[in-house]
Formats: structure tokens, C-alpha cells, sequence
């Protein structure tokens, strides 16, 4: 399938639903407000892989990214890690912040963000 379609409105604040698209795990995560404070107190400019939140995501509450860990591959833990609503890379110890950026670890790239839209008065989004 090019494209999925996701129902992102049952999705809990704090929660993180994984979902297939081209065979690959893609993680629709729902942010709380505390999280949201917490990754843009940083300054992005100063992360290895230099991005905003605002560049990653199109509605503040929720982020959505490949499940797929940039340094080689492997399937990071959601809620997990050093930084609050993050991820955490078991395979070799690369840590994620809740907007999916690197922020700890060997892996060199932040969580890729695919394309996607929300559809149906923003209850769903397709992916692809
Ligand atoms: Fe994730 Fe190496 S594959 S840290």
C-alpha cells in the first residue's frame, strides 16, 4: 500500500501507537503538555541533528516519525530513554527526546519524519 489512513483521536495524552506503512514501523506519538515544555526548552540549534519541533510536526500535539533508529536500524522503545515522552534505542544505547530528535547516544540523525495529513476534520491521518 502507498498510503495508510490512521485514526489518531483515540490515541491517550502520552501515548504512542505503532502502526506499518511500507513495512516499516511508523510510531504516531500523542504529546502531553509537559513533554511539549520540556523539548522546547532546548535550543535546536545546539542538537547534533539540528531541528525545531515546529519543522517536525504539523499539529503540536502530535508527532509522527519512522520507527526505524538512525544509526543501524533497529526499532527504538517508546517512552523510554533519558528525555520525558521520548525514545530509546536498545541496540546500542541512542536516546530520542519526545520530538524523536537525537539527543544521546551513536545514532547521527534524528528520527525521520514521513509525509502525511490529517483527513477527516482531523480525526485520521494518511500517511504516505
Ligand atoms: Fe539504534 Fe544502534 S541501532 S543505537
Amino acid at each position: 500500500l502507498a498510503s495508510i489512513e490512521v485514526p489518531v483521536d483515540g490515541i491517550p495524552a502520552g501515548g504512542c501507537i505503532v502502526v506499518k506503512w511500507r513495512g516499516k514501523p511508523v510510531f504516531i506519538k500523542k504529546r502531553t503538555q509537559e513533554e511539549l515544555d520540556d523539548i522546547n526548552a532546548v535550543d535546536w540549534k545546539s542538537l547534533r541533528d539540528p531541528q525545531s519541533d515546529k519543522a517536525r510536526r504539523i499539529k503540536e500535539e502530535v508527532l509522527i516519525v519512522l520507527g526505524v533508529c538512525t544509526h543501524l536500524g533497529c526499532v527504538p522503545i517508546s517512552n523510554a530513554g533519558d528525555f520525558k515522552g521520548g525514545w530509546f534505542c536498545p541496540c546500542h544505547g541512542s536516546h530520542y527526546d519526545a520530538s524523536a530528535r537525537i539527543r544521546k547516544g551513536p545514532a547521527p540523525l534524528n528520527l525521520e519524519v514521513p509525509p502525511y495529513e490529517f483527513i477527516d476534520g482531523d480525526s485520521k491521518v494518511k500517511i504516505g
